[in-house]
């Protein structure tokens, strides 16, 4: 290919770094529906002729039969896809195939199959996301009355419902949908036609070949168009966030799942033994997918790392950006196909998240505003349910223990319609408050959620 300035033979040692086919091939489909766009445009404006579109159609159209079918392997010693695509169309239709690189250069060509990839990674990333949703609101439904205690510091603090809990999660899942779908507005433009950095003499119509593609519009200006890799800084950083979403469930499950809480136990499809200790089942499934958050977050970092101080227009150190961002696409694409069903499948012990709710205190605030309705300043109610709260650790009670001539000692405001109101199912139901945990809320919370799944 470089015959004509260079004339000795690169190093064998350099040829293998130089080259990104093992990384690349997998956008072949891209790069061969990207040329007969544009044979297509070369024909449309009679800068090739019509003979000439039609065998390099062809011979594209048998090249993505070939590839898919593994009857043509993509030959690991080419540099890139590129090349082996027009190498390939070259020996099997003759001279035409060394028309097509007329009006373009690898460095639009290479911008062009990356939007190309991105986006359909972008809409494969949403439908995992919406299938993921989907099992939130099952299991929100399941158990919008699962009383569980909610935590702050790590500390129970009020009574939520499981389903309440899920519903969380939901609601990040939501913005990452949204996020994702902003981001594939900016890669669904059409750098093709940039070509090398400045554009080229020939009368071509960049738009027409957009269009074609499923474009939005075209970069409007050439070395922007073949130097902006912000499309793909955004996606990881679209994905980072996913992942720490995920890895904070997953971390949640983690410990759920421990001795310690046993609030669930995750199903045997999704955890393994230990090697030597027979007791243990390790919630590894989950444990990966906060691991891998990691790894998603390199590749964030690394690419914007390549980028920055990269003096414009293409620069080698570009061909590095495809291997983080399809690593980070594959790594999310998993993590999310075995949450779900992780999710579907685990046993949730209500008992057991009931027996934690009963300790711990957590209706004490309701206590508190028992006494703020019947007029008592709040800081007032306040410190009489911190005593209470006191003796009952000393003598090993909960407040529902307590027998009201005892609270009347404390206030002459306590009567027997206290046990109803610090009752864990009245907690959590009287929080009724727009996104509150009450049962009502979390339907309104699951109507969105299914509304928003049936709408796409
Ligand atoms: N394999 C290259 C990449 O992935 C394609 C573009 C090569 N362009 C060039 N001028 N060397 O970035």
């Amino acid at each position: 290919m470089w015959a004509g300035v260079t004339a000795g033979n690169t190093d064998r040692l350099a040829d293998a770094f130089n080259s990104s086919i093992r990384v690349d091939s997998r956008m072949y489909r891209e790069d061969i529906t990207g040329s007969m766009a544009h044979a297509a445009m070369l024909a449309s404006k009679g800068i090739i002729t019509e003979e000439d579109r039609k065998l390099m159609t062809e011979g594209l159209a048998g090249i993505l039969d070939d590839i898919q079918s593994g009857a043509l392997p993509v030959d690991q010693d080419c540099e890139d896809i590129h090349m082996f695509v027009e190498q390939v169309l070259t020996e099997r239709i003759g001279d035409t195939g060394k028309k097509l690189h007329t009006a373009r250069s690898r460095n639009d060509q290479v911008a062009l199959d990356l939007r190309m990839y991105l986006r359909s990674e972008c809409d494969e990333l949403s439908d995992l996301i919406r299938d993921l949703l989907g099992a939130l609101a099952t299991l929100a439904e399941e158990h919008k009355e699962t009383i569980m205690p909610g935590y702050t510091h790590l500390q129970r603090a009020q009574p939520v419902s499981f389903g309440h809990y899920m519903m969380a999660y939901a609601m990040m899942l939501v913005r990452d949908l949204d996020r994702i779908s902003d981001c594939r507005k900016r890669i669904n433009i059409s750098p093709i036609g940039c070509c090398a950095l400045a554009g080229t003499t020939y009368q071509t119509d960049r738009t027409m070949e957009a269009e074609l593609l499923g474009f939005d519009g075209i970069t409007l200006n050439s070395i922007d168009g073949v130097s902006d890799r912000d499309f793909a800084v955004e996606l990881l950083s679209t994905l980072s966030v996913l992942m720490m979403h995920l890895s904070r469930l997953s971390e949640e499950l983690i410990l759920w799942a421990s001795w310690e809480f046993q609030f669930i136990t995750i199903s045997d499809a999704y955890t393994t033994g230990s090697s030597i200790m027979p007791q243990k089942r390790n919630a590894d499934m989950a444990e990966l997918i906060r691991g891998k958050t990691g790894r998603v977050y390199g590749d964030l970092i690394g690419l914007l790392t390549i980028l920055k101080g990269l003096p414009l227009a293409y620069n080698k150190d570009m061909q590095e950006d495809k291997e983080g961002v399809f690593d980070a696409c594959d790594t999310v694409k998993m993590c999310l196909q075995i949450l779900r069903p992780m999710l579907l499948t685990m046993t949730v012990h209500k008992e057991n998240m009931l027996r934690a709710a009963q300790k711990g205190f957590i209706n004490a605030t309701d206590l508190a505003d028992y006494l703020v309705k019947k007029g008592l300043p709040f800081r007032t109610a306040y410190k009489i349910t911190g005593n209470l709260v006191a003796v009952c650790m000393q003598t090993n009670r909960v407040l529902e223990d307590i027998p009201i001539e005892e609270y009347r000692q404390y206030s002459e405001l306590f009567s027997e319609d206290l046990y109803q109101e610090i009752s864990l199912k009245t907690c959590m139901e009287k929080r009724i408050s727009a996104g509150g945990t009450s049962s009502t809320s979390v339907e309104k919370q699951i109507a969105f959620i299914r509304s928003l799944l049936n709408n796409d």
